[in-house]
């Protein structure tokens, strides 16, 4: 299984280390275009293996693409992250660029390659890969609904002052601070629903809390976020790595399910060894509808810039 992560700054860097720590993945291949940069980030890694007990060899190339030549799972974490202040949208000038050479640079040496988008605007850029590389909708995969949800549960155990292995939950919806939908009907304590333990008042704390996640820890870091994006991108290379079929909400190219058409937008999906092996379409009450609806419209006009 040879994995390549596009993008050697903090959040590729993260994904590689995290899919090495777990050890399923026998090649990670770490492109960049400073130069040396990857080589560097590949080396320290690698330093790694023995005191973390893992078998992964990780290389790094300054943007050699034939070093990534048949990989079965792409990572596209290039471009430039956010600055505090800034909205995820506010980077589609500079990042869309980046990404489409990506894309079509990683299909040339991968034909077969399933990719995950983690640049932002995520839903946008997923939807650009999409245009540009014209591959099967299943082997392109946006990455953000695991991140949020990852977020969202940590504050919900918070608020429940409960262990997090207590509390499952999953956030749809744009991959922005505006266009996340946290399922609070759907999210459990123990299979029992929050709303049984916390206050309407808690529960929107919980809720604004998780939308501005990404945005709290960029204004504390002074850039965007690695950890959690680098461990959410790790579980969903391992799902179609070793075709666990679990289920994670990401963001997925939509051909009339929840009644959307022609956008990428978060909505749970099963990952295997095919990429994104079925839209689960699950019943939401009609305020999740109506904000998935919004989160929608937000996307699309995001979308719209990029024949601007
Ligand atoms: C975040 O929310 C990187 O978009 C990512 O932290």
């Amino acid at each position: 299984m040879k994995v390549t992560v596009v993008g050697a700054g903090a959040v590729g860097a993260s994904c590689a280390e995290y899919i090495a720590i777990k050890d399923f993945a026998s090649e990670v291949v770490l492109l960049d275009i400073k130069e040396g940069y990857a080589e560097g980030k590949a080396m320290d890694l690698m330093q790694c293996a023995s005191l973390n007990h893992f078998d992964t060899k990780i290389t790094g190339t300054t943007n050699d693409y034939s070093k990534t030549a048949d990989s079965d799972i792409a990572v596209i974490t290039s471009g430039i992250p956010r600055k505090p202040g800034m909205t995820r949208e506010e980077l589609i000038g500079i990042n869309a660029g980046i990404v489409k050479t990506v894309a079509e640079n990683l299909i040339k040496h991968s034909p077969n390659v399933i990719l995950i988008v983690v640049s932002n605007p995520m839903d946008t850029m997923a939807y650009l890969a999409h245009k540009v590389t014209g591959i099967p909708k299943n082997r392109i995969i946006g990455m953000g609904g695991a991140l949020d949800s990852g977020r969202f549960k940590y504050r919900l155990a918070e608020a429940l002052e409960a262990p997090i292995s207590d509390v499952d939950g999953m956030v749809i919806g744009g991959h922005s601070d505006k266009g996340m939908v946290p399922l609070i009907s759907h999210a459990t304590r123990n299979s029992v629903k929050v709303s049984e333990f916390l206050s309407e008042e808690k529960l929107n704390w919980v809720v604004e809390e998780t939308k501005l996640g990404g945005a709290t820890l960029t204004k504390l870091l002074g850039t965007s976020a690695w950890y959690a994006p680098g461990a959410a991108v790790s579980a969903l290379v391992q799902a179609i790595a070793c075709d666990q079929k679990k289920m994670f909400p990401c963001s997925a190219l939509l051909e009339g399910e929840y009644g959307l058409n022609d956008l990428c937008i978060g909505v749970p999906v099963i990952l295997g060894k095919n990429g994104i092996e079925r839209i689960v379409e699950i019943e939401l009450n009609e305020a999740e509808k109506a904000k998935l609806t919004e989160s929608a419209a937000g996307v699309q006009k995001t979308n719209g810039l990029l024949e601007a």
